[in-house]
């Protein structure tokens, strides 16, 4: 089983971005842990901080992965774009936040993505993307 885990603008900042909110550790390191507790799997990693390289990423998988795993950053309440990509291919998304984003401001409760994507999984930290691959593997 293949998966792509795409993460959005700013999300290369994890482990020095707003800890307080986003925790201490880096993608990088979670990642390991990750490949380590799914070793069956492949675990594809993709970051960008563009939305047109997001929305390219979405396509170029988007038709031989198993199941794409996105965390669109703040793309996520603005971007109708990827919200069209992902309707536009066959592989079920999961959308994914680090963060409750019900608890924080207005402006992040609401998604362009969410309709579009088999799932939403917000508020469990790190842990989100890891629930996210458990939905899929189901
Ligand atoms: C986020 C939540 C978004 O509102 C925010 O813009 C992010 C990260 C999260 O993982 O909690 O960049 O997607």
């Amino acid at each position: 089983m293949k998966i792509q885990i795409i993460n959005g603008p700013n999300l290369n900042l994890l482990g020095v971005r707003e800890k307080s909110i986003y925790g201490n550790s880096d993608f990088e390191a979670y990642l390991k842990e990750l490949r380590k507790r799914y070793k069956n799997l492949t675990i594809d990693y993709y970051q960008s901080n563009v939305e047109g390289e997001i929305i390219n990423k979405l396509h170029e998988t988007g038709f031989t992965y198993d199941g794409i795993v996105l965390n669109a950053g703040a793309y996520t309440h603005t971007s109708i774009a990827i919200a069209d990509a992902i309707a536009a291919i066959n592989t079920p998304v999961i959308e994914v936040h680090i963060s409750n984003v019900y608890k924080r401001e207005e402006f992040r409760h609401s998604s362009m993505l969410a309709a579009n994507c088999k799932g939403v999984i917000a508020g469990f930290g790190m842990d989100s993307y890891r629930l996210a691959i458990e939905s899929l593997l189901k």
